[in-house]
């Protein structure tokens, strides 16, 4: 291996040692991720699935929607659209939610809020007619989820929750988004006060390769 090659090795091992989770239940931080507020959030991040009865004030709202829409999006198009829903529309989703579980046979015990109790969801829909727009919506998601971690906010990326809307009976429900006909809905991320503070999960370092 050439001495740049290597050099660069050595400096990415560095930067990844420095990005190993930290343990935030522990509270033992690396001196190096506490040193840095933004390696701080994403490692501290964590998906949080039960929340407070407080609700989100609208500023902190306001700055998590505004950090997402700067996120970096293919050719500046912003192929996408964002929907924030509150109160009503979350409680009606539950029921919806809850309904189509019970039908499907689910132990009633056992169904969870459709926001995991979050006060507030952001849904997002792509541009299916634009190739990057998947990415792009994943970048704005993110920069949402860290801009709530800053902020003391917790979150959680809901996959499953697109699907439930695809069905026929959540049509109302969808069609009270009011997204662009051509739009796909994506994903939704609930956001909220966390009552929980889960460990991190491991992640598969062995993923990364150093490519000659
Ligand atoms: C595209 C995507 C879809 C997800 N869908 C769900 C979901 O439907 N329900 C859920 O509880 N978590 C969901 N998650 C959260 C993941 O389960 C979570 O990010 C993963 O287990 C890693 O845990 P961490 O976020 O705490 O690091 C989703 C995450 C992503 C990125």
């Amino acid at each position: 291996m050439k001495t740049i090659s290597r050099l660069f090795l050595i400096a990415g091992l560095v930067s990844l040692s420095a990005c190993a989770p930290s343990q935030k239940d522990a509270g033992a931080q690396s001196a190096s991720n506490s040193e840095n507020q933004v390696i701080e959030t994403i490692m501290t991040r964590r998906s949080i699935r039960k929340y407070k009865q407080q609700p989100v004030e609208m500023e902190k709202l306001q700055q998590i929607l505004n950090c997402g829409i700067n996120a970096p999006n293919g050719q500046n198009k912003q192929s996408w659209e964002i929907r924030v829903v509150t109160e009503d529309y979350i409680s009606d989703l539950d029921s919806l939610n809850r309904s189509l579980a019970i039908a499907k046979g689910a132990d009633e015990s056992k169904i969870r809020h459709a926001s995991y109790g979050a006060p507030v969801m952001v849904f997002i829909a792509n541009d299916p007619t634009y190739d990057f727009s998947q990415v792009d919506c994943g970048l704005l998601g993110a920069n949402m989820i860290l801009t709530a971690e800053s902020l003391g906010l917790g979150s959680c990326c809901l996959g499953g929750i697109a699907r439930t809307m695809k069905q026929p009976e959540a049509e109302a429900l969808l069609k009270r988004l009011d997204l662009p006909e051509n739009y796909n809905l994506l994903y939704a991320i609930s956001f909220g006060y966390p009552d929980e503070s889960p460990a991190a999960k491991p992640r598969k370092a062995e993923k990364i390769k150093f490519i000659d």
